[in-house]
């Protein structure tokens, strides 16, 4: 955890509010693999990292709340009689949207002031999102004690961002970034909510992620999109959702949908393949194997689902033609953000080197390149 960062959140509050606060630390994640197949009932390869957000959380004796940014430079004044999503993106539907399904489930967030600060690059991919929300209901929850597991926190946090930031986003983020576990990946049955902790030992290799530095502005109406293609593959099916759909299944009704959509409904069929295949190669410590299916991933994601951008798709073949790595893929909802890679150690600073230079070149911008250690997820910091 980040230590200035965790003084700079404790300080912001005790300047406003002269009392010492309650502190929550709410982690980001990475995904090994797994990507779109959340919301499909399908199976997910997490983990929760060390970089995240700090929220320091205080009881309030007004008649409203205070909430601020410190990375925004930004304050708002809540009032819980009017939770309604403000227009746009904007960093207070997160916050607006944890209160008010808190609300919903029936119970009473007294007024409270917050001060809050994250080290994720915001739109890189790392669910910078997901650790806000997972912060304010594990602070509210704790410093109100109402009573809510781990499990109705997150989907709380999911709910706030259905009906507050209007993105249909399934599970995976919420998930990692409050059970993230040290040292370990999280193989999630999305169907069920049911874990598998996967050590990860990488021996000689390192993950590196490598921001892109674009997110272009289609991401969140493309990713609701591309949940409506699969709903109308179960509908038509009529099936609860992807996870119950074979291969037979969807080439039944290849002549309904369009050849884009069948691609996409296959592309969330063999993900799931790849995940379970991944998770084996882990636990079997086959790191090449586990390289390979990150290269396939990316191809789907690219060619099927569509999700690629061409800095992303630039970033995996710079990645594919070194002989330093071993796999690489987008990751998160695409159309911008983070590659992973797997890097051999002793060869990563060369790699390192090469693929900023390679981007700047072709891409006339710069990327920015992170290391990153699997870490606990939401906590209190004592
Ligand atoms: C975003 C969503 C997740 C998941 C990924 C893609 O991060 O929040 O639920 O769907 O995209 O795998």
């Amino acid at each position: 955890m980040d230590k200035k960062l965790i003084t700079s959140v404790k300080k912001g509050y005790k300047d406003l509010y002269k009392t010492d606060p309650l502190c929550v630390f709410s982690p980001g994640r990475i995904n090994i693999i797994g990507e779109h197949t959340d919301y499909n009932n399908g199976y997910v390869l997490p983990a929760a990292i060390d970089k995240g957000i700090v929220l320091a959380i205080g009881k309030s004796d007004s008649n409203h709340s205070t909430i601020t940014s410190i990375d925004m430079n930004d304050q708002m004044v809540l009032n819980f009689e009017e939770l309604e999503r403000i227009d746009a993106n904007n960093w207070k539907n997160y916050i607006i949207g944890v209160i008010a399904e808190i609300f919903k489930k029936g119970k009473v967030v007294p007024n409270f002031n917050c001060v809050f600060a994250g080290n994720i690059p915001v739109g890189s991919g790392l669910s910078s999102s997901a650790a806000l929300e997972n912060s304010l209901a594990f602070g509210c929850n704790e410093l109100f004690n109402l009573g809510f597991s781990k499990k109705e926190l997150i989907y709380i946090s999911q709910s706030a961002e259905h009906n507050y930031v209007g993105v249909n986003c399934g599970i995976m983020d919420q998930f990692a970034s409050m059970f993230g576990e040290k040292d370990k990946a999280l193989f999630l049955d999305c169907k069920y909510i049911k874990t598998e902790t996967i050590p990860v030992n990488l021996n000689d290799y390192e993950i590196i992620l490598i921001n892109s530095n674009v997110k272009h502005a289609l991401a969140e109406s493309e990713y609701n999109n591309r949940y409506a293609v699969c709903q109308k593959i179960v509908n038509l099916l009529n099936k609860p959702s992807l996870r119950e759909v074979s291969y037979e299944d969807l080439s039944s009704v290849r002549d309904k949908i369009t050849e884009s959509e069948y691609k996409k409904g296959l592309y969330i069929l063999q993900e799931n393949e790849r995940v379970i295949d991944c998770k084996e190669a882990l636990k079997n410590n086959d790191l090449l194997r586990v390289g390979e299916l990150l290269f396939q991933s990316h191809e789907g994601q690219s060619k099927m689902y569509d999700i690629s951008c061409k800095e992303l798709d630039f970033l995996v073949n710079v990645a594919k033609q070194s002989d330093s790595v071993i796999g690489a893929r987008m990751m998160g909802g695409g159309f911008g953000g983070c590659t992973i890679n797997v890097v051999l150690k002793n060869e990563s600073e060369h790699f390192k080197n090469e693929v900023s230079e390679a981007y700047k070149l072709e891409l006339d911008n710069e990327c920015s390149i992170y290391s990153v250690v699997l870490s606990e997820g939401t906590q209190l910091i004592k």
